[in-house]
């Protein structure tokens, strides 16, 4: 990326961290260090620590750190060139325009003006004669009201093939460009080129900066497709955005609501309730767990009580408490998504049902329920097997038991019978990944190294730590120390990535961060801070010692090889590798 080196280094020195994180973020300031509560994970207590010589941050709760920049990327959602962007305005240092070579970076923003000039043609279409049908199905059909049609510029795409592509070419855009925002597509021939979207309501999708990134859709009757969603282009990233999160972030509170659809998201609003968002017609990601979890604590899904919406709700369940989040269940008894839920019973019941939405393991044995008749006795003596099978599941021990209780108080059954039961099968669970595990080991699969290597780990951050803060080293290391000798690929690539940007002119974490990914920067900040704090010694001594224990380990791997064990002594092993792990 052809980012100029005398604009970074005016940025770095325009850009004092403490000043810039000081507007997010509270800071305590004591010596060379400024604390506060971290941003970017919840805490009561204050780990998030800025460093005014590296003129960097770590937070030690999250493991999260780096530069202003990455701070800027992290808090506002930014890619590495759009903070710096960010940053110059911020400090009034004129961004170097010319320079760039990225052809995407100069055609994201006349892609947001395509898609703001095509969200503009369409919901002037929803108001103008040639809306009619539009109208029908959103106002009539859907009863949304004028204001929530206003709010989230809904619209209406006419049938035919170039309403869209004459009004954009009338305001001077190119095919060329209306095909990188992929609101016209290229025919199969490869020549011809049409609008995307014909004769469908339109739903604008929109982004926390207010820029129209991308459309829904829908088509008035029982067709399909039945939605139709732009592609990911250069501004949209399906996996990476959330519908409405231009709303739902302005809601204070730290609670979100996850719908499948557009239309609950919208008759969700309509009816009083903002802090909504649904993913862009594909499975919920990592990506935008993560995302919600800059936003709240805790997530409601309102998922569609249909198969394919229990299917989804255990999806994301796990990946929202993956990245920390609680969640809740909506349990739609009655109605198939949110929309028609209010719709049917009213906003009233639709509250109650949030203020009642139930933890994960009270909604599963809820579907269970369901699907018995407890007054049969056969009935009843099933709906407890799948009960208790389900129950072996839950890891909580103590979840177990309270569930165990309500199942006997449900049935009639002894609660000691109930709970022997769980435990039984919750025992044979554990034994079965156990032995799969031993298995693992004497097939190879599993990495017998782990336990050794984060005794290395201090040794490869003490090497890096040293090549950070004296790059004058750096010939000296790399005629030591190979790429091979570090653990990870993680930890490879900094390594890599920092003697060539040595060679190239800086290292600092700015220009580190141009290249490396969002856990690699994290953890060369934290070898930093460390430095910083005095837990790692970046001695010309200490160089030395990581040195000789990267050699002498890399030279017992040589030695230690495990093809010969057997099964019980590879149960051992791996017992032992899990208490190291804990
Ligand atoms: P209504 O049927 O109008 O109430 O739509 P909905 O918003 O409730 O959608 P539904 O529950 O059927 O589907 C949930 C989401 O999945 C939609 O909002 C779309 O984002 C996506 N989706 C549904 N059908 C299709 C389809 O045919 N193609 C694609 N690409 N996405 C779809
Ligand atoms: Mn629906």
């Amino acid at each position: 990326m052809a980012i100029p080196q005398s604009f970074l280094d005016q940025l770095k020195m325009s850009c004092d961290i403490e000043t810039i994180v000081s507007s997010y973020v509270s800071l305590k300031r004591s010596g060379r260090t400024s604390k506060g509560l971290c941003p970017f994970h919840s805490e009561k207590t204050a780990s998030f620590t800025v460093y005014h010589d590296s003129q960097s941050f770590f937070c030690y709760g999250c493991q999260k750190g780096g530069d202003v920049i990455t701070f800027i990327r992290e808090i506002e959602h930014l890619d590495y060139v759009e903070a710096l962007r960010f940053l110059a305005e911020r400090v009034g240092i004129p961004f170097p325009e010319e320079e760039q070579e990225d052809p995407s970076l100069r055609i994201k923003p006349l892609i947001y003006e395509i898609n703001r000039a095509a969200a503009h043609y369409f919901h002037s279409c929803l108001r103008g004669e040639q809306g009619a049908p539009g109208r029908e199905y959103l106002m009539g059909q859907r009863q949304l009201s004028t204001k929530t049609v206003t709010k989230y510029g809904l619209g209406y795409a006419p049938p035919g093939w170039d309403n869209l592509r004459n009004y954009l070419r009338g305001k001077g855009y190119s095919d060329e460009q209306m095909l990188q925002a992929a609101v016209v597509s290229r025919g199969r021939d490869g020549k011809s080129v049409y609008d995307t979207f014909r004769n469908r309501v339109i739903f604008p999708i929109i982004d926390i900066r207010k820029n129209v990134i991308g459309f829904g859709g829908r088509v008035l009757d029982d067709s399909k497709p039945k939605y139709l969603n732009s592609p990911d282009t250069p501004v949209f990233k399906k996996s990476r955005n959330l519908f409405s999160l231009n709303f739902a972030k302005n809601v204070s509170g730290d609670k979100l609501i996850l719908a499948e659809g557009y239309m609950d998201v919208i008759a969700m609003n309509q009816a009083g309730f903002e802090n909504v968002v649904a993913t862009l017609g594909t499975a919920l990601t990592p990506e935008q767990a993560r995302l919600m979890a800059t936003y709240a604590k805790e997530i409601i899904i309102a998922y569609d009580s249909d198969g394919p919406g229990r299917t989804a709700t255990n999806r994301a369940v796990g990946l929202l408490e993956e990245v920390g989040l609680k969640t809740r269940i909506l349990d739609m008894k009655g109605a198939k998504d949110p929309d028609e839920f209010i719709k049917k019973y009213g906003v009233e019941r639709f509250k109650m049902l949030i203020d009642d939405a139930r933890n994960v393991t009270e909604y599963q044995i809820g579907v269970i329920r369901a699907k018995y008749d407890l007054g049969a006795p056969d009935q009843q003596s099933a709906y407890l097997q799948e009960a208790t099978a389900y129950l072996s599941t839950v890891p909580n021990k103590i979840e177990r038991e309270i569930y165990a209780g309500k199942l006997a108080a449900e049935t009639g059954a002894l609660k000691e019978v109930i709970r022997e039961s769980i435990d039984a099968a919750f025992n044979r669970r554990v034994r079965a990944a156990r032995k799969k595990e031993a298995s693992d080991i004497q097939s190879g699969r599993l990495d017998l190294y782990a336990g050794k290597r984060r005794a290395n780990g201090m040794a490869e951050d003490g090497i890096l730590g040293c090549l950070y803060l004296h790059p004058d080293w750096g010939g000296y290391i790399l005629g030591r120390v190979s790429e091979e000798m570090f653990s990870t690929d993680d930890t490879r690539e900094i390594y890599r990535t920092m003697l060539r940007l040595q060679q190239e002119g800086e290292c600092t974490l700015t220009e580190l961060g141009g290249a490396l990914s969002e856990g690699q920067m994290n953890q060369i900040s934290g070898i930093v801070a460390r430095v910083s704090e005095q837990q790692l010694s970046v001695t010309r001594e200490a160089l030395e010692d990581y040195i000789r224990t990267l050699e002498d380990y890399s030279r017992k791997q040589e030695i230690e090889k495990v093809q010969d064990l057997s099964i019980d002594e590879a149960s051992k092993l791996a017992q032992q590798i899990r208490q190291r792990k804990q």
